[in-house]
Parts: structure tokens; C-alpha cells; sequence
């Protein structure tokens, strides 16, 4: 397979980017700002793997040759020859549209530039970009090796023939892409974080402990997992990240952050990420 992907960060998101492009076939190059975080990320891509291997779903040797086709760099420069970058950076629209301007100058015209932000406007990432037809926003699921959809989003100047492409792409890396215009927290978040928020709300007030509101959200509503140790799991930054981004879309105050969440957020509690969030680990 000749194509490129460049996967541009290399935490929670970008590794498993990383890995299930290089699963299916691809060759990869991860990049982030430091070499120590290319190399938690190797290990963890690793780990992940070799529970495949254990559990006999995949051979060693064809782990080696996974692990083989994911080259690292600090250096953005070495994404020229990519045929698709996805960016899996920090949630902050700074970093962000700092970072499209450089892959727009230094990758081939060609390129796609996909993001995997939960909530940034990929019209606003295009326009930084001298191509805003080939910029748009595939948002995996985290755990990535392990979810099956990827929410494809259109910005206003994305073309069908991106899209088409990023489809195609989707389903060789064995997932579903599901479309949807631009628009703050895509589908995803604006129907998931205000329940994740409401969810820190009753905790916040009171109104139940954090296991009978996870408890309630999982026997009640079958949902695999309660809303407090979803939001531990995702990262309670990336939570109110995403809450700020549906507030100031919308302008309407139903979407505010809970205060305990800036709290758990402000003291450092971020989930399972630094060991401590709604619980502890
Ligand atoms: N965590 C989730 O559950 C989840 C789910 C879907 C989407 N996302 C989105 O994916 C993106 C990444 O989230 P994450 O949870 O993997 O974050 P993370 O904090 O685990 O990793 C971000 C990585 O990006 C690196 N980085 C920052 N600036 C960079 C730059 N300019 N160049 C190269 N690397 C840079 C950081 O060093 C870090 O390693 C965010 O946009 C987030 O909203 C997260």
C-alpha cells in the first residue's frame, strides 16, 4: 500500500489512530512535540497489541510487522509525503489552527487534513488553510482499536469528493463512518456532554452518590457505562472543553459547565489519565 498517514499527536487518540492505520496495512507517521511522548505512545500501542496476540487474534510475527510500519518524528516536516494527516492534538483551537497552517505548507496539495477534535469548528480549521475542500474532521470513538465508528464531518467547504474519500479510508481501517454537517459538538457531544454534565450536576447537588448515578445510568438505561466513570475515561479537561465550545456555539445557557467539574478540572483531577477523577485509580 503506497499511502502515507500522518497521525499528528500521540496521546489517547493518536495512538490508536496510529495503530489501527498501521493494522490496516498503512504506513504511518506519528508526530508529536516531545520523543518521551512517542515513546509512551509506542509502548502503549505494544501493550494494546500483544493482548492481541495473547488472546491468539493476532500473531507475533504480524505484530512486529504492525509495529513496523509506524515511524515517529518530532519534526512536522517529516508528514510531506502523507496522503492523509489526521491531527489528534490538544482540544484548544490555538494549538489547532497553528498547527493546519503548517500541515497546509508543508504536506502536498493533495493532502487531506482530516481533525479528531470533539467539538472545533472545521470550517474554522479550513479557513486557516489554503485548502478548505480537503480539510475535515474524522472523529474517532476512544478506545479507538476497539469503537467502531467514526463521525465524519463536513465543514461548509469540504468536498463530496474528500468526503468520499475519507469514507473509503474509514471502512479499510474496519470502521463505519456515520456524516454530519458542521456544527458545535458534531452529534456525538451535543447529545453525549450535556448528560455527562447533568450527570455531575446531581453528584454536584447532591442528589445521589456517584455509584447510584452511574448505577442508574447502567441498569436503567443500559448504557455500558455510568456517565461519571465515562467522563473519568475520556478526561474531565476534554469534558469541559468540549462543554465550553457547545456554550459559546449556542449561546445558551443550558449548555454551561458544571462548577464541580472547573473544580475536579482546576485541581488537577482530570480521570483515569492522572490517576484521579470521579474515582479513583
Ligand atoms: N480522549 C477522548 O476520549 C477523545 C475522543 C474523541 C476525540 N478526542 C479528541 O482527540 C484529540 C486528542 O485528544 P487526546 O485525548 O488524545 O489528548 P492527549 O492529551 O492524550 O494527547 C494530545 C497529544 O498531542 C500532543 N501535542 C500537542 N500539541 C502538539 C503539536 N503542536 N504537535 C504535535 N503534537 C502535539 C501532546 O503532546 C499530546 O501527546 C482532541 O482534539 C480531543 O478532543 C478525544
Amino acid at each position: 500500500m503506497s499511502e502515507i498517514i500522518g497521525v499528528v499527536g500521540s496521546g489517547t487518540m493518536g495512538i490508536g489512530i496510529a495503530q489501527v492505520s498501521a493494522r490496516a496495512g498503512f504506513a504511518v507517521v506519528m508526530c508529536d512535540v516531545r520523543e518521551e511522548f512517542l515513546q509512551r505512545g509506542l509502548s502503549a500501542i505494544d501493550k494494546s497489541l500483544q493482548r492481541d496476540v495473547d488472546k491468539e487474534r493476532l500473531s507475533a510475527d504480524e505484530k512486529q510487522a504492525v509495529v513496523g510500519r509506524i515511524k515517529t518524528t518530532t519534526e512536522l516536516k517529516d508528514l510531506g509525503e502523507a496522503t492523509f494527516v489526521v491531527e489528534a492534538v490538544t482540544e484548544d483551537l490555538k494549538v489547532k489552527t497553528e498547527l493546519f497552517k503548517s500541515l497546509d505548507s508543508l504536506t502536498t496539495p493533495d493532502a487531506i487534513l482530516a481533525s479528531n477534535t470533539s467539538s472545533i469548528s472545521i470550517t474554522k480549521l479550513g479557513a486557516t488553510t489554503g485548502r478548505p475542500d480537503k480539510v475535515i474532521g474524522m472523529h474517532f470513538m476512544n478506545p479507538v482499536p476497539v469503537m467502531k465508528l467514526v463521525e465524519v464531518i463536513r465543514g461548509i467547504a469540504t468536498s463530496d469528493a474528500t468526503y468520499e474519500k475519507v469514507r473509503t479510508l474509514t471502512e479499510k481501517l474496519g470502521k463505519t463512518a456515520l456524516d454530519c454537517n458542521d456544527s458545535p459538538g458534531f452529534v456525538s457531544n451535543r447529545v453525549l456532554m450535556p448528560m455527562i454534565n447533568e450527570a455531575i450536576f446531581t453528584l454536584y447537588e447532591g442528589v445521589a452518590t456517584r455509584e447510584s448515578i452511574d448505577g442508574i445510568m447502567k441498569l436503567g438505561m443500559n448504557h455500558p457505562m455510568g456517565p461519571l466513570t465515562l467522563a473519568d475515561f475520556i478526561g474531565l479537561d476534554v469534558c469541559l472543553a468540549i462543554m465550553n465550545v457547545l456554550y459559546e456555539g449556542f449561546g445558551d445557557p443550558k449548555y454551561r459547565a458544571c462548577p464541580l467539574l472547573r473544580q475536579y478540572v482546576d485541581a488537577g483531577w482530570l480521570g483515569r489519565k492522572t490517576g484521579r477523577g470521579f474515582y479513583e485509580y
